[in-house]
């Protein structure tokens, strides 16, 4: 359950960041165009909002079933160490604030009324989000 886990969450991560980087481009060039937000940029709004929830979901339980997660946490020696705390704590912490954002601008976008404001609250959002997720990445032990 462990490695298949893992792997889900590896290729989900190629997924949401691909899904989420052509978005934020979408977005803002449609806000740039001036033209009128459409349904069809609801649901590709809602693509990244869905792919990032996904991702939130395997890593939550990722985090319960790995030696590198939770246990780790409460190991006493976490902390103490920049690549285990980077696993324990600030890649869960950080992912799910930026998922909190990226649901924050895919939400209050629905509910906005003038196109370029929705196509603005979503590129933001979700680009902030992004630098968070990116900035937390254990870059060394995926592509390492
Ligand atoms: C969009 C959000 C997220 C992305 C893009 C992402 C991406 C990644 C990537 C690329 C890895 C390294 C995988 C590897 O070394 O093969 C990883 C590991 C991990 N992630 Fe996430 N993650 C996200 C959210 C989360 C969340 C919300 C949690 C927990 C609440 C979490 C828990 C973990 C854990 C525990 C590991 C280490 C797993 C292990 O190798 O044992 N992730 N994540």
């Amino acid at each position: 359950m462990y490695t298949g886990l893992q792997h889900l969450h590896s290729g989900v991560a190629y997924l949401a960041i691909l899904v989420l980087i052509l978005v934020i481009f979408w977005m803002l060039i449609g806000s740039l165009s001036g033209r009128e937000f459409t349904e069809k940029d609801r649901k590709f709004g809602m693509i990244g909002f869905i792919i990032s929830h996904i991702q939130l979901l395997f890593g939550l339980i990722l985090y319960f079933v790995s030696p590198l997660g939770f246990t780790l946490l409460t190991s006493g020696t976490a902390m103490g160490d920049p690549v285990s705390r980077l696993t324990a704590l600030e890649h869960p912490l950080i992912n799910i604030i930026a998922i909190a954002l990226i649901s924050v601008g895919y939400i209050r976008s629905k509910k906005m009324t003038i196109s370029r404001a929705r196509f603005r609250i979503i590129y933001m959002m979700y680009a902030i989000g992004l630098v968070l997720i990116l900035s937390r990445i254990p870059w060394a032990s995926w592509l390492g």
